[in-house]
């Protein structure tokens, strides 16, 4: 089954609301359809560390029993002011070492593997599926675009499957971190994370 970029965001739209929790300062310029403010948990002002603006990131990672599993992880750094005096803001994920791009072809899959290394990837285009041999619940949907971050931490187990049922060819930057020093964070669920638009959990 192939989908096409615009029914994709269509359904996407239709199962989450776009919510926000204040006005603060996003980013300028124009923001496409299923773009950045739904991947970030707006609190507050990204330069005030008592109000301050989190990054929320789907995560892949092992399980005790040895089987892959989702989680949402918020970030404990905060992001903070630029130094450009734009108002805009940054936040730093750690020393990455390896960089690689990978073009997948419409409709192809890999197949059940683990992480070789815990990385940061962005998804630039296409669409990237992510199931667990050994729990259906829960399918990732991560969309090419400015939503399209997730971290993959399962270098152990069961492993996951990666398909790209996309019309498009799926384009991903994977950024291993250096010496897998995996960014502090917070689990804040055991599923992927529903505010961000681009890769929301499906229940089935
Ligand atoms: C945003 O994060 C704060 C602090 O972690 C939390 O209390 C709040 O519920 C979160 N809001 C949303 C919409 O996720
Ligand atoms: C946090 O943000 C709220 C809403 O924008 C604002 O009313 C409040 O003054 C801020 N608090 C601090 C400490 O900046
Ligand atoms: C924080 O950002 C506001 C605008 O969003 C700016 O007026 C203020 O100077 C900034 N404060 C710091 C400490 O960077
Ligand atoms: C930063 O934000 C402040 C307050 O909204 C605004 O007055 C200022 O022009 C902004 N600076 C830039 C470079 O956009
Ligand atoms: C991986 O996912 C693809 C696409 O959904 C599916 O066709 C394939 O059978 C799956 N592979 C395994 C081993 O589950
Ligand atoms: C999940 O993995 C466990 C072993 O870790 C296995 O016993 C169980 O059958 C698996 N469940 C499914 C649904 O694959
Ligand atoms: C299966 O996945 C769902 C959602 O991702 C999660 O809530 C549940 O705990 C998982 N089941 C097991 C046995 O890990």
């Amino acid at each position: 089954m192939k989908f096409h970029r615009l029914s994709v965001l269509s359904a996407l739209t239709a199962l989450t609301p776009l919510t926000f929790t204040n006005a603060e300062p996003r980013p300028q310029g124009p923001v496409p359809f299923g773009s950045t403010p739904s991947s970030y948990n707006q609190t507050g002002p990204g330069n005030s560390t008592s109000n301050s603006t989190y990054l929320q990131i789907p995560a892949v990672v092992t399980d005790s029993d040895g089987n892959s599993q989702f989680q949402c992880w918020q970030l404990n750094s905060p992001f903070t002011s630029t130094p450009f005096g734009s108002n805009g803001s940054q936040l730093g994920f750690g020393d990455v070492s390896g960089a690689s791009i990978t073009v997948q072809p419409p409709d192809s899959n890999t197949g059940v593997h683990t992480t070789s290394m815990p990385a940061l990837l962005h998804v630039l285009s296409g669409l990237l599926s992510i199931t667990l041999p050994n729990n259906s619940t829960s399918t990732a949907w991560v969309l090419g675009g400015v939503s399209g971050s997730l971290i993959l931490a399962d270098t152990t187990g069961s492993g996951h499957n990666t398909s790209h049922p996309s019309d498009e060819s799926t384009v991903i930057i994977t950024m291993p971190f250096a010496g897998a020093v995996i960014p502090a964070h917070t689990i804040v669920g055991y599923d992927v994370c529903s505010t961000n638009l681009g890769a929301l959990g499906q229940a089935t």
